[in-house]
Parts: C-alpha cells; sequence; structure tokens
C-alpha cells in the first residue's frame, strides 16, 4: 500500500524531480495551490513528522504552557510538576470542548470552561461531577490524550505519529554536524512573526540557495558573496551547508560586526568565519552565526500563505550584560526576511500561470533540489529515498548561460560568458 500523495502527482512528474540535479526539473506547480496537496502534506507530513514547535524555556516553570497548532490540531505544551514537558491535545474528554485558548501562561491544572472537568499537570483526570454513578467510567482512562514530546538541542518537538522514529536518532548526524554549538543552552532574545503571502515550500526553497544573494539582498552578500561555503552530505531529514564571511566581517549584522558579543562558547576557528544554515525537515530553519542562532518555523496557513516565526537566540550570559543589545543581528536579518518574502510572493503568483512549467535547477541550488527530492519522495511514497550529493564543482566558476555537455568548451557557440 502506497504511503504516498495517489494521484495527486504523476509518476513521470516526481521521476522529473528526482533525477540527478543537472538533469532535474523542479517540484509541478500544483504543489504550491492545489488545496488537495496541502490536505495531503498537513495529514501526512504535518501531522505525523516531528515538527519544532517552540523552546524548552517557553514552558520553563512547572505550569508553564503554550499552544501549538499542528495540522489542525491545536496541541498543549505543558511543564509539570514533575518537571517534564508533555504536550496534549486540547481536548476535554467530556463532550470535546477545547480547554485553552490562551496562547501561553502557568496553570495550577486544567479545567474546562464549558462543565469544568478538572485534569492534573500530568493530564490525568481529577474531578468530573456527577460521574460517580457512571457504569463503566474510569477517570483514569479519561485523561487528556498525550501527543510525543522530545526535546533536541532545547527546541521543542512534537509528533502526532506513535509510530514515529525518535527524533534524536533521525536528526542525530545533524547534531554531530554541528556538535561544537552549544544549541540547548541559548535563550532567546527576540521574537518576529511574519505572515507571507507564499506556500510554505517555496519559503524553505527560498532558504536553501544563495543564487537570489546578489541581487535579492546586496547587504548579506557583501558579508557572504553567494558563491563561497560548501554543502554537507546528509543521513537524514535535512539539508545545508556553510557560507564563508569575508574578511572583515565576523557574524551577519547590519555593519558585519558583533558588537561586543563574544563567539559562543565552544567553537572553533572556523566557526568564526562561517554561517551555516540548515533545513530540518519538514519546517524549521536553523541558521548558526559565530555569536548567535537564528531560527525559523514555517506554518502553512493556506496554500498560498504561510506563517514564520523568527528567533534569535544569545548566550544567556552575554543576554544578562547590560550592554547586550541584539538590534544590529535582528534588524540585519528582518531587513533581508523582508527581501525573501517579496521574491516568496512574487513566485507565487508567478508559477499560478498557465505558461508556467517546472523550470530547471542552476548548479547553485542542489540544496533546493535536496529540499524538493525530500518532498518528492513523500509524493511518490514507494519507499525510495533519492540519494543527493551536494555540488562542488560549482562554486568561483564563471557563470555561463547555456553549457550542453555536447558542445567543448571554448568552441562551442552555447558557452556564453557574463561579465
Ligand atoms: S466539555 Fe469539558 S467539561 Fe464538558
Ligand atoms: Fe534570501
Amino acid at each position: 500500500v502506497s504511503s504516498g500523495a495517489g494521484n495527486l502527482f504523476s509518476a513521470p512528474e516526481l521521476a522529473r524531480v528526482r533525477r540527478p540535479v543537472d538533469q532535474a526539473s523542479m517540484l509541478p506547480p500544483r504543489a504550491f495551490h492545489d488545496p488537495a496537496v496541502l490536505d495531503f502534506e498537513q495529514r501526512a507530513w504535518f501531522g505525523r513528522d516531528w515538527l519544532c514547535v517552540g523552546r524548552e524555556e517557553d514552558a520553563a516553570q512547572a505550569g508553564e504552557y503554550f499552544l501549538a497548532s499542528v495540522a489542525g490540531e491545536s496541541i498543549i505544551v505543558i511543564r509539570g510538576h514533575d518537571d517534564r514537558l508533555r504536550a496534549f491535545y486540547n481536548v476535554c474528554r467530556h463532550r470535546g470542548s477545547q480547554i485553552e485558548t490562551r496562547e501561553r501562561g502557568r496553570l495550577v491544572r486544567f479545567q474546562c470552561p464549558y462543565h469544568a472537568w478538572t485534569y492534573d499537570l500530568a493530564g490525568q483526570l481529577q474531578r468530573a461531577s456527577h460521574t460517580d454513578a457512571l457504569v463503566d467510567f474510569e477517570p483514569s482512562h479519561n485523561g487528556l490524550v498525550a501527543a510525543r514530546l522530545s526535546t533536541w538541542l532545547g527546541f521543542v518537538f512534537v509528533s502526532l505519529d506513535r509510530l514515529a522514529e525518535p527524533v534524536e536518532d533521525l536528526l542525530a548526524g545533524l547534531a554531530n554536524q554541528i556538535a561544537r554549538y552549544p544549541v540547548a543552552s541559548l535563550r532567546r532574545a527576540r521574537r518576529i512573526d511574519y505572515e507571507v503571502g507564499a506556500n510554505w515550500k517555496v519559503i524553505a526553497e527560498n532558504y536553501s540557495e544563495c543564487y537570489h544573494c546578489p541581487g535579492v539582498h546586496p547587504q548579506l552578500n557583501r558579508l557572504t558573496p553567494y558563491d563561497r561555503g560548501r554543502n554537507f552530505e546528509s543521513d537524514g531529514p535535512w539539508a545545508g551547508g556553510w557560507m564563508e564571511l569575508v574578511d572583515d566581517a565576523d557574524t551577519m549584522s547590519v555593519d558585519g560586526h558583533r558588537h561586543g558579543r563574544p563567539p559562543l562558547p565552544g567553537l572553533q576557528d572556523e566557526d568564526l568565519r562561517r554561517i551555516t544554515y540548515l533545513v530540518v525537515w519538514p519546517n524549521l530553519l536553523l541558521s548558526l552565526h559565530p555569536d548567535y542562532v537564528m531560527t525559523h518555523q514555517v506554518w502553512p496557513l493556506a496554500p498560498d500563505r504561510s506563517r514564520v516565526v523568527c528567533e534569535w537566540l544569545f548566550d544567556p550570559a552575554v543576554m544578562a550584560q547590560p550592554e547586550f543589545d541584539p538590534g544590529d543581528a535582528v534588524s540585519f536579518w528582518d531587513q533581508t526576511n523582508r527581501q525573501d518574502w517579496r521574491v516568496c510572493e512574487l513566485q507565487q503568483a508567478g508559477t499560478r500561470s498557465a505558461a508556467y512549467t517546472p523550470g530547471r535547477y542552476s548548479l547553485m541550488e542542489d540544496m533546493v533540489h535536496a529540499f524538493d527530492l525530500m518532498c518528492a519522495d513523500r509524493y511518490a511514497g514507494d519507499g525510495q529515498v533519492t540519494r543527493f550529493a551536494p555540488r562542488h564543482d560549482k562554486w568561483r566558476t564563471t557563470p555561463r548561460r547555456h553549457a550542453r555537455s555536447a558542445a567543448p568548451e571554448g568552441r562551442g557557440a552555447a558557452v556564453e560568458h557574463v561579465p
């Protein structure tokens, strides 16, 4: 039985994505517009995979909770009196009322607003008046329904699938790759929420390449030229790589400087020259800087609309200093984010056209292909994981407009150098 997207895409459409990157075509445009595709993704991906919904610090004390919206389900993440984080469906076991509507807060117990059933912080039913004489009614069988919760590097992950492979196993290779970064101990200094008029995959694709940086992000491209860096081999549901800072910059900020912030503890010299960008399937974008970490959570609202939660995490010891000010990093990325949203919205609009057929990947877009492969493999649902190998032959090469393998270089009229 296929777990794929059934007849939403034809086999040839998916096969064209699953070719090697220099032969592949992009996702079918319906992937960005068809409500049936988003329904499938919500059910099969967001409704089953591990999703980052926040940070452990969002529920730091016993009783602190926050709500998350996962695949149409309202989920409560709460820390118990035993200091454990748990996730529950926000649904009363009596007549099914939602229990909490405030986004975040602190509770001693859950109390349903309808008939006042109460549950303790571990989800056990505590009090349900006038139920003593019921036949076959076990309070212990009427607790809040739990969802799975795991923490990884200080992030809170939730999965609605009881059988999902442990998140720390899925992301072990990534944890290894970024082991020197003390991500778990960082704390949030700023958060900005955006609403973007583009499909959530358009935003993940945009994050996965810097082909657009010279034109779209002149400020960013001055700090990390778009063609300096490397991408990682990946053994799991993540993809990414790093970019190299120019000599007179030492982080991503309005002027390329750290404004007195020391590097994160534990980093080595080479880490201080790099920005590492990672897509953690499906919707966490993780950007590691010498002195801070930035994250984006990308949540689909509609085929053509997404909510993006962008957060900036710093070393708490640095945040405690009176002169601490993350403004230079936050405004740099806020500007960059908005530059990105604009082109994402343009792509969303353009791919609606009947004239658009799936385009080809430039050699700078191997990580876009890596993300699209994660989608295409899952649409196909045939159990095959398409291997991808990052391209290392693209850096610092002369851009060319057309290169046909049949035309020998230097002789072929097909090779056209761009100044
Ligand atoms: S629906 Fe919750 S107590 Fe009745
Ligand atoms: Fe960008």
